[in-house]
C-alpha cells in the first residue's frame, strides 16, 4: 500500500496517514500494532499517557522492518513541562520504546495556567540538537500559545496535532496552522464514538464513491491537508484506513461535510485554553 507522504517545515517527510494508539494495550494491542505495520502503517502515534510506548517499540522490533521506515511520533506529559524534566521524560521515553529516536516529539497541551511550555520547548530543541528527536511539534495549541513560542525562540513546531472530525471541523485552528507554514494531524479524526460514522450524509457518499463512510471522513482530512491518525484494532478497518489514495471528493461533497460541525462536537469538551492535564 503505498501511503504519500508530506514535507514539513524542517525538511523532514512525514506519512499523510498514521496510526492512533490512544487506549491499545498489552498483549493484544502489541499483535494489532504489529498487524498495522504489516498492512502498511509506518507513522506510529503513541504519548506517554496512553500506556503504549512499550508495545509501539515492541511491535517495530518484531515486524522486521527497518527503524528509518518508520515515522514515530510521542507525546510530552503535562508533569514534565520543566526544561530538565523534559530532556529526562524524552530520554526516558527512548528507553521504554528501545529506540535511538524520534522523528516527531510534541507538547501533548499547552496547560497555559502552568505557562511552561516554552520552558519544554526549550528544551526539545536541545533534545532535536542532541539527536534525541528529529521534528519537533505542538499538539492542542492554540494561535496565542504557537506565536508565544515563535516570538521566544524563532523557531516553528513542525506539527500541530488538534481535534479534527465532521463534529468538530476546527477549521480554524487548521487554517491557523497553515498560515504558520505547520502541518495539521488529526485526533480522532473518525470521531472516535460519536455517531459521526452513520451519519447518512456519509452513508450516502459511501455509496457515491464505493468507500467506506470512515474512508470518506479520511479522504476529507487528506484533502483538507490534514494528517489522520485513525486508530483501529480491526484490522480490516486498519487496512480499509490505508486505502484512501486512489479517490478524491468533489468540492461540494467537502462542503457537504463542513455543514455537519456542531457548535458543541467537542468529543470531551477539551477545550485546550482551560484543559488542565497535569498527569
Ligand atoms: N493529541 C491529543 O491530545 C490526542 C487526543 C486523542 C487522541 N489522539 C490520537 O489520535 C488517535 C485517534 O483518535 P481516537 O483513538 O480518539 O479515535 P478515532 O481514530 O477517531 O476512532 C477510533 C474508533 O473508530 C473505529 N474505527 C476505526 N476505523 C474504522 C473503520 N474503517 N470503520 C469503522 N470503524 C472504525 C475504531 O473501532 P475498531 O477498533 O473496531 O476499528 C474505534 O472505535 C488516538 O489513538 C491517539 O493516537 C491524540
Amino acid at each position: 500500500m503505498l501511503i504519500e507522504k508530506v514535507m514539513l517545515n524542517d525538511g523532514n517527510m512525514m506519512p499523510r496517514v498514521g496510526l492512533g494508539t490512544y487506549e491499545v494495550r498489552g498483549g493484544q494491542g502489541l499483535n494489532q500494532i504489529l498487524a498495522a505495520i504489516q498492512s502498511g502503517y509506518r507513522l506510529l502515534d503513541t504519548s506517554t499517557n496512553y500506556d503504549s510506548e512499550g508495545i509501539v517499540g515492541e511491535a517495530i522490533r518484531r515486524s522486521g522492518v527497518r527503524r528509518s521506515e518508520f515515522f514515530v511520533t510521542t507525546k510530552l506529559p503535562g508533569k514534565y513541562h520543566h526544561y530538565k524534566d523534559t530532556l529526562d521524560a524524552i530520554q526516558e521515553s527512548l528507553c521504554r520504546m528501545g529506540l535511538a529516536y524520534f522523528d516527531l516529539y510534541l507538547i501533548h497541551w499547552p496547560l497555559p495556567q502552568r505557562n511552561l511550555y516554552d520552558e519544554a520547548w526549550r528544551a526539545m530543541l536541545t533534545a532535536q540538537q542532541l539527536g534525541l528527536v528529529r521534528s519537533i511539534g505542538v499538539s492542542n495549541f492554540e494561535p496565542q500559545h504557537l506565536d508565544h513560542l515563535i516570538q521566544e525562540t524563532g523557531v516553528v513546531p513542525a506539527v500541530n496535532q488538534i481535534e479534527v472530525h465532521p463534529y468538530w471541523i476546527n477549521q480554524r485552528m487548521i487554517d491557523e496552522n497553515q498560515k504558520r507554514n505547520i502541518v495539521t494531524e488529526a485526533w480522532s479524526p473518525l470521531g472516535r464514538h460519536n455517531e459521526a460514522k452513520s451519519e447518512a450524509a456519509l452513508v450516502d457518499l459511501a455509496r457515491k464513491y464505493h468507500k467506506t463512510p470512515s474512508q470518506i471522513i479520511l479522504r476529507w482530512h487528506l484533502d483538507k491537508g490534514v494528517v489522520p491518525l485513525p486508530r483501529s484494532q480491526n484490522l480490516a478497518h486498519q487496512r480499509d484506513n490505508l486505502a484512501v489514495f486512489d479517490f478524491k471528493l468533489m468540492h461540494q461533497d467537502m462542503a457537504l461535510i463542513d455543514t455537519l460541525t456542531q457548535k458543541n462536537g467537542r468529543i470531551d469538551n477539551q477545550d485546550p485554553n482551560t484543559y488542565e492535564e497535569f498527569e
